[in-house]
């Protein structure tokens, strides 16, 4: 069972600031408190340049905070010595799969962080086996990960995530390059993980309908963490997305244009099903 009170990341005070942005600009990140816990589902959004990317990268120890601490497993990412340690307990997928692939074969490029942790190799073997059946990958193991789709290839990077065993991943945009057959497919394989084996996920997206699946929807503006909540509680407050130049989904949009029209819409509507079931309802009652 997850133990969902558990912490696995935690980010106190944290602030950020890019070298030779000193004088001119604020900070890329000040002021953010966060945990993440085991098997928790967080969807981080917010506008271009508010900083994303840069607390993915905090987490995963691509950055070490210039104030404030992070922490992953319990161990502090200014700890150099476990910096391995922490990529692996928290892998990050980048937007393009196209620059996390390094071998020329799937199977060797799954393996390739595990090679790099010299395990023995009939554990290697036994590993690739488990992440590329989780996968569907099974198929694809001897081919060239250049010839593969985008969605494909997005999938063999999540998969030599997962070898490396980790209790989270951090994944910064993962969809935005693939076509709807190619992100659902990373999606779902995702939120499988999530739920079947208690995966915590931080998912940054310019897809609302996206966050609708998380736990937990966190907002940055300007390197600030300026609200969370619920999908229902952030999605659904479109004033606060419109003030950051952000949208909510199409059922949130379009709920509330209907709303304005005087139809008598419940609140809480996020997903077109939600919408359509309130529309159909509001009709047979007429
Ligand atoms: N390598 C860098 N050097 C200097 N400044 C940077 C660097 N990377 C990012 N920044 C600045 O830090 C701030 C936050 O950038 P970040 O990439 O974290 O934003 P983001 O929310 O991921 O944006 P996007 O939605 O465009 O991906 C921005 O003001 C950006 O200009
Ligand atoms: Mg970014």
């Amino acid at each position: 069972m997850v133990n969902r009170s558990e912490i696995i990341i935690e980010a106190k005070d944290l602030a950020y600031q890019y070298t030779g942005e000193e004088e001119a600009s604020s900070p890329a990140l000040s002021g953010v408190n966060i945990s993440v816990h085991r098997g928790e589902y967080i969807a981080l959004i917010g506008p271009n340049g508010s900083g994303k990317t840069t607390l993915l990268k905090l987490f995963n120890a691509l950055l070490v905070p210039t104030n404030g601490e992070v922490r992953v497993e319990g161990i502090s990412t200014f700890d150099e010595e476990n910096i391995l340690s922490i990529r692996r307990h928290c892998g990050m997928i980048f937007q393009n799969p196209d620059n996390q692939l390094v071998a020329t074969t799937v199977e060797e490029d799954i393996a390739f962080g595990l090679e790099n942790l010299t395990l023995p190799s009939a554990e290697i073997q036994k590993r690739v086996g488990q992440v590329s059946s989780v996968l569907g990958l099974q198929d694809l193991l001897q081919q060239a990960p250049h010839m593969l789709s985008g969605g494909e290839k997005q999938r063999v990077a999540i998969a030599g995530v997962l070898a490396m065993q980790p209790g989270c991943i951090l994944m910064d945009e993962p969809t935005a390059m693939l076509d709807p057959a190619g992100r659902n497919d990373v999606l779902q394989t995702v939120q499988h993980l999530n739920s079947e084996q208690g995966l915590a996920v931080v998912h940054v997206t310019h897809f609302p309908e996206e966050a609708v699946m998380a736990d937990r929807v966190v907002v940055l503006e300007d390197g600030r963490l300026v609200a969370q909540g619920s999908p229902k509680e952030i999605l659904g407050n479109t004033s606060l997305l419109h003030g950051l130049g952000l949208q909510s989904t199409a059922a949130v949009e379009l709920a509330s244009l209907l709303r304005q029209d005087g139809f008598d819409l419940p609140e809480g509507i996020i997903t077109n099903r939600e919408l359509v079931n309130s529309i159909c309802s509001l009709e047979q009652t007429d």
